[in-house]
């Protein structure tokens, strides 16, 4: 059945069998409808190669489908068990030093080995078929968070083949790499190293993209033995990390029906303009609804002060993730174990099997989704704006800053939180996603181009859409090399403007225009208007290093029936603000106004009915004008139209009534 999950990770290979009944009547008490099993059960499941113990586990999912909780499986495969890697030490990853990674963690495989998938096909094959067709298993999450990069001498050897795919002979690639600097030249694709610290920014990007390959096979032999077993209700997902950027997270979701993450605050407190930039992101992953497939309760273990979130805080966070296009929850974990890597992390229940006061929060949670389940599920965020993000352009960035204070994701985020300020609905996608249905379309420091890409953002201007250009835009081709053009290289005919020079900033320097006087920092670049009619300056730099000195900072360009806006410097926060306010009201785009940590999202109802999820994510009461009267259906009250006081760490589930 389709609904709003809600759950928590359980592990019940760590207590006795006798414990389990009343686990599950607490989980009820919470209104769990969902739990995830078995993603680091290996040992447990085949505690000897090929001998498989499934009992236990059946069992479990027994015993949870009897109080109505449905279970999603975790393939075990980030955690190999110690027989696995004696038998077969070839599993293990290399680090970058050269050194084998040692048993007794977690994710301690090569990707690529050939052996480890040998275990893996069995171990999933296996369990797809016990469990692919179990009526109470709804979904099935491969891995665990991906994250290791291996250097062993098999993935150098498969790099090599993949280049030899990639590049067909080695003059291509000598060229596009420009080997011939500092005599690079490669005769043969064996000479051709994995790139340990600073390197060719060819090969370095390649990697990348072989990183991205390898966990997209590993990723495949799972999906395969799946499949076979799975009946097409039955989804398969990964739980990712976010903005964690070894891998283009859009080529691994292409793969999976369902994307999800696991979402953790760590020292300090929820930022709602940071996770809303992450949530979309992962939204974005397959342009759908997302699971959470794991958050914090209450506080964690690995962090600088693992403070505890406080109280209701996690339920603010609950809805915005919701209200974002999360259709599921889940906390990680259910229990304290008594012993292992995570003794200190925050759960629903403590080592003495009884519930923390966490667990308050988590059953009025849990008792409002089940409220509002029906109302919710079906329901989907619809943008007007999206926000590129490029992996390639990302990496290229990363591997050459520039200046340290140059983070592509900071960037991306300056961006996203002074649009998502005005309550906005975001799209954060791939650079390569189809861009109809936009009115605006942001690319933050979009480096990387070729030719669908450019004509993409060409039809869409074309086409009457407004188009931020930024920073570090158009200055590579997919190689790493630069483009024998100045930047935006071929976008330049849609800006109006090339960059004459960039300059990274020592300190912030002054930006003037007519909507803001304000500053700069990090980075600057010199336009170039390219004599077009009705191109305008919207802001020039001020006195500093006299390159820079009244020259263009901020230029707009109409083009086709649209606009295309191009961002030269890295502006502060209020003059960020009041610029972005000026490109929503010229893509007639307009703001939803609350008070600066008052957050309102809406979510569309198949029928059209919009849910207005309003969120005071401050421990401070904030009020807020209702522009009509509405319904809460978390409460059942009705208002009038006019001023709604919100208490601390308040949310409230709207619908028009006018
Ligand atoms: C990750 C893992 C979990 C757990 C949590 C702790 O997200 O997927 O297994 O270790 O971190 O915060
Ligand atoms: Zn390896």
């Amino acid at each position: 059945m389709k609904r709003l999950h809600f759950g928590a990770a359980w592990y019940p290979e760590h207590w006795p069998v006798e414990r389990w009944a009343e686990d599950i009547r607490l989980m009820k008490e919470a209104h769990f409808t969902v739990v995830r099993l078995a993603e680091f059960a290996w040992s447990t499941l085949e505690p000897a190669e090929g001998e498989f113990r499934f009992e236990w586990l059946e069992q479990a999912i027994a015993l949870l489908a009897q109080s109505g909780i449905s279970v999603v499986l975790g393939t075990p495969t980030a955690a190999p068990p110690a027989w696995l890697v004696q038998t077969y030490p070839q599993s293990l990853a290399v680090d970058e030093y050269g050194r084998r990674v040692q048993f007794g963690n977690r994710c301690h495989y090569c990707v690529n080995s050939p052996d480890f998938h040998r275990a893996v096909q069995r171990i999933v094959r296996a369990m797809a078929e016990r469990f692919g067709n179990h009526p109470h298993v709804i979904g099935w999450q491969i891995d665990n968070e991906y994250n290791r990069v291996c250097y062993c001498e098999h993935c150098q050897a498969e790099f090599q083949a993949f280049l030899r795919v990639e590049y067909g002979t080695l003059d291509e690639l000598n060229t596009r790499w420009t080997t011939a600097y500092w005599s690079q030249t490669y005769s043969d694709w064996a000479q051709i190293p994995l790139p340990i610290g600073p390197h060719n920014p060819g090969l370095m990007l390649a990697f990348r993209r072989f990183v991205t390959r390898s966990y997209r096979n590993f990723q495949k032999l799972q999906l395969d033995e799946l499949r076979a077993h799975l009946p097409a209700s039955v989804w398969v997902t990964h739980n990712f990390m976010n903005w964690f950027g070894a891998f283009d997270h859009y080529a691994l979701s292409a793969d999976l029906d369902l994307a999800s993450w696991d979402w953790y605050i760590g020292s300090g407190h929820h930022d709602h303009l940071r996770s809303g930039a992450a949530h979309d992101l992962v939204r974005g992953y397959k342009r759908r609804n997302f699971w959470l497939m794991e958050t914090q309760p209450g506080h964690v273990n690995w962090s600088n002060t693992n403070n505890a979130l406080n109280k209701m805080e996690a339920r603010a966070m609950a809805w915005h993730a919701v209200a974002h296009g999360a259709d599921a929850l889940l906390y990680w974990q259910w229990r304290s174990a008594l012993n292992g890597q995570e003794q200190y992390h925050g759960t629903l229940v403590d080592q003495s099997g009884q519930p923390r006061p966490f667990y308050e929060e988590a059953q009025l949670i849990g008792d409002e989704f089940a409220r509002v389940s029906e109302l919710v599920i079906d329901s989907f965020v619809q943008a007007k704006i999206a926000i590129l993000n490029c992996y390639e352009s990302r990496w290229a960035i990363e591997f050459q800053r520039h200046n340290n204070a140059f983070d592509y994701v900071s960037y991306l985020e300056h961006w996203y939180r002074s649009l998502s300020a005005n309550n906005l609905e975001i799209d954060v996608i791939s650079a390569d996603a189809a861009l109809e249905g936009y009115k605006l379309v942001i690319a933050p420091a979009l480096m990387v181009l070729d030719e669908q890409r450019v004509q993409r953002l060409r039809d869409f201007v074309q086409r009457g859409g407004r188009l931020v250009l930024t920073l570090r835009t158009g200055l590579k081709d997919r190689h790493n090399a630069l483009l024998a053009s100045r930047p935006p290289g071929p976008l330049a005919e849609l800006a109006g403007v090339e960059v004459e020079e960039y300059y990274s900033l020592e300190h912030p320097i002054p930006v003037e225009g007519k909507l803001f006087q304000g500053s700069a920092s990090v980075w600057a670049e010199r336009l170039r208007l390219l004599g077009q009619p009705f191109t305008t300056v919207m802001a020039r730099y001020g006195a500093c290093n006299g390159w820079l000195d009244d020259q263009p900072a901020v230029v707009v360009n109409p083009f086709g029936a649209g606009f295309v806006y191009t961002v030269g410097a890295w502006l502060e926060d209020r003059s960020q603000e009041i610029l972005v306010r000026q490109i929503l009201r010229n893509a007639e785009l307009k703001p939803f106004e609350t008070p600066p940590t008052v957050e309102a999202r809406t979510r569309i109802r198949p029928d059209g009915t919009r849910l207005y999820f309003i969120i005071n994510h401050s421990r401070q009461e904030q009020t807020f004008t209702l522009p009509w009267p509405v319904t809460d259906h978390l409460t059942g009250q009705e208002f009038a139209q006019g001023p709604l006081t919100l208490y601390p760490y308040a949310v409230a589930l709207l619908t028009r009534r006018d």
